[in-house]
């Protein structure tokens, strides 16, 4: 089944958003594998967003994923990864919905909150990434029938 890796930014978490954010995946229905507090190495920020290494904000957004502690998720589902793109809406929060995350709780491209996968591919690459093996933890969701016929 896909899986997605979502992070609260320090932003996010400085402004006391982590309850909020994490409650509407829970809503939605999807199920979270994998929850940690983490301060990001500077290492792991560049490796993560490697692929804007050559943009000019690239120093300025590592600097700012390592600015304080973020909320490390993986959550689980059918068609999680774009759905989850969905609730948290467009990279610059002024164009995003309001309704979505970024559209209801951010003003700035650069301080936008919150992380989602761009492909399920990135989404399997990006948990590898930020989680160990053990620290996952794969259950069996209750309310699975109740999600879907
Ligand atoms: P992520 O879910 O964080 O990957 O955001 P995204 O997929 O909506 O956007 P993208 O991957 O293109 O950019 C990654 C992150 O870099 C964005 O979420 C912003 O935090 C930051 N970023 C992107 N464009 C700009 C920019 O023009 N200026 C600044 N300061 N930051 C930017
Ligand atoms: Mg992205």
């Amino acid at each position: 089944v896909e899986e997605t890796y979502i992070m609260v930014k320090p932003d996010g978490v400085q402004r006391g958003l982590v309850g909020e954010i994490i409650s509407r995946f829970e809503k939605k229905g999807f199920k979270l594998t994998g929850l940690k507090l983490f301060q990001c190495p500077k290492e792991l920020a560049e490796e993560h967003y490697k692929d804007l290494k050559a943009k000019p904000f690239f120093p300025k957004l590592t600097e700012y994923i390592t600015s304080g502690p973020v909320v490390c998720m993986a959550w689980e589902g059918v068609g999680v990864v774009a759905s989850a793109r969905k609730l948290i809406g467009a990279t610059n929060p002024l164009q995003a919905e309001p309704g979505t995350i970024r559209g209801d709780l951010a003003v700035q491209t650069g301080r936008n909150v919150i992380h989602g996968s761009d492909s399920p591919e990135n989404g399997v690459r990006e948990i590898a990434l930020w989680f160990k093996e053990g620290e996952l933890c794969p259950w069996t969701q209750a309310q699975a029938p109740w999600l879907r016929e």
